[in-house]
């Protein structure tokens, strides 16, 4: 099962008989029982409860006003390993378990008492690859904790009971997507709702999966991921597995290091109130190497290093941008604002002034190219592998989380004065061109993002040409 990795368990035999360089006095060492505040930025396997922020009211419906729309665009709750990557876990884990508390036995090692009580406690329990990118239970309560609070915050709008005219629910063809939609579902109507079958891959949900260009250019460029594997082959990622080789007491490479990586942000992503055994591991330090290592993954594969990353986001922006227009048009009784509309898609187009929320459920890699198609995060200089900046935007720990989420309001405020907010994983977000931080007037709104009710993939792709 682990054919493709033998290097790792002959490492873990020779480890407890190796001469190991012996250990001076150090001063102090990390101990992760002891930290009252230890660090949990893990980038895209990050729990939503440990970075989240808390809708209210007034964040995002302005004084005087009334929350007439929402549309939710939302990445899957907190989930298993894939296939490959638990069947690592299954095998490597228990053997590493062994060999760091043996080698501890024989003077190696600097873990603290308690870190080695802890990691002796571990145990894989019934992890098995049959749960495969499934949704965990943590994930289950994420969804239906951020329709709750979503609901609380705008009741008019969506404390209503659920017809198929009213809410629109809509995921990609996966078992975590239609779990997450489903776990929102109860949170906002306390049942399960009608949901139309998924469509794969999606235009609108996955349009990465139908973009030429991104493909050849990105997907498919081991150019494209050239600088986070310069950091990776850097000093500081050779500091931090010698770092953990040290604190561990055994020899470890870069493939082990980021095993172990997984094991402390996934199971501390699990039961994000317990203390996960495998981050004992790692120090601050180590674990911010770490976070930019994947921060620098997704700025190339999801961000502005390339133009097509976020040029082919636009189809829910598009979609968002149709949904508001009507939902504005149709309650202004007046053709003042956009009603140049004439390529609105007929699902649009609904009863009455359109449905009150539209929920999506999708993944990181459409979040994110949406996150930069609006021009969110941008740091003035790109990041690369020798340009590390601590205080950077771009950091997939905060915008990138499991159960990340943009939530758009659109409010109407008298005649023909409407309002848009959004909030990203709760936390309001500015938007370009908008004079308050709060969110947009209409107008505002539609000068700097107008232009994206023009979308068209397959040119945008060069799908034509194959
Ligand atoms: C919603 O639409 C589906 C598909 O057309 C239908 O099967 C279902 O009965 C509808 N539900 C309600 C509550 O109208
Ligand atoms: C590695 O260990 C050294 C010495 O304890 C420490 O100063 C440093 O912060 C650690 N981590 C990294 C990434 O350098």
């Amino acid at each position: 099962m682990l054919g493709h990795r033998p290097y790792l368990l002959v490492v873990v035999l020779i480890a407890a008989t190796l001469p190991y360089r012996t250990l001076g006095q150090r001063a102090e060492t990390y101990c992760f029982t002891d930290d009252p505040d230890p660090y949990i930025k893990f980038g895209t396997k990050t729990a939503y409860t440990l970075a989240n922020g808390e809708f209210t009211h007034e964040d995002l419906v302005p004084a005087g006003c009334e929350a007439r729309q929402a549309w939710h665009l939302v990445r899957h709750g907190t989930r298993y390993p894939s296939e490959d990557d638990i069947a690592v876990f299954l095998v490597l884990l228990p053997t590493l378990q062994d060999a760091i508390l043996l080698a501890h036995q024989d003077g190696q090692g600097e873990l603290c008492e308690g870190d080695l009580k802890l990691l002796a406690d571990w145990s894989l329990g019934d992890l098995n690859v049959s749960w495969a990118n499934v949704l965990t239970s943590q994930g289950h309560l994420e969804l239906e904790g951020l329709a709750t609070r979503y609901k609380e915050a705008i009741p008019l709008l969506l404390d209503q009971p659920f017809t198929n005219e009213s809410f629109k629910f809509r995921h990609t063809a996966t078992q975590r997507t239609e779990a997450s939609a489903r776990s929102y579902a109860q949170g906002l109507f306390g049942s399960d709702v009608y949901m139309p079958s998924p469509i794969d891959p999606d235009p609108l949900l996955k349009f990465y999966k139908v973009c030429n260009d991104y493909v050849t250019e990105v997907a498919d460029n081991p150019e494209a991921t050239i600088e986070s594997q310069l950091y990776q082959e850097g000093e500081k990622m050779a500091t931090v597995v010698d770092n953990v080789s040290l604190r561990l007491g055994i020899p470890l490479g870069f493939e082990e290091i980021e095993v172990l990586y997984d094991a402390c942000r996934y199971y501390k992503a699990w039961d994000p109130t317990a203390a996960a055994a495998w981050c004992v591991a790692f120090t601050s330090d180590d674990l911010k190497v770490m976070e930019y290592w994947e921060d620098l993954y997704y700025y190339y594969t999801n961000g502005y290093a390339y133009p097509i990353n976020y040029e082919m986001a636009c189809p829910p922006v598009q979609d968002l941008i149709q949904h508001f227009s009507f939902c504005s048009s149709i309650n202004s009784r007046s053709s003042s604002s956009s009603s140049n509309n004439n390529n609105s898609t007929s699902e649009v187009v609904e009863s009455g002034e359109g449905p009150s929320g539209v929920f999506y459920f999708t993944h990181v890699d459409a979040l994110v190219p949406v996150m930069t198609r609006l021009g969110l995060y941008k740091d003035p200089e790109p990041l690369t592998h020798d340009h590390e900046d601590p205080d950077r935007l771009w950091r997939s720990s905060s915008h990138g989380i499991f159960a990340t989420n943009l939530a758009f309001t659109l409010s109407s405020c008298g005649a023909d004065e409407w309002w848009v907010s959004l909030a990203m994983s709760e936390q309001v977000v500015a938007l370009g061109g908008c004079a308050s931080p709060l969110g947009c007037t209409w107008e505002e709104f539609m000068a700097t993002y107008g232009f994206l009710e023009q979308c068209d993939l397959d040119a945008i792709c060069n799908n034509a040409s194959t």
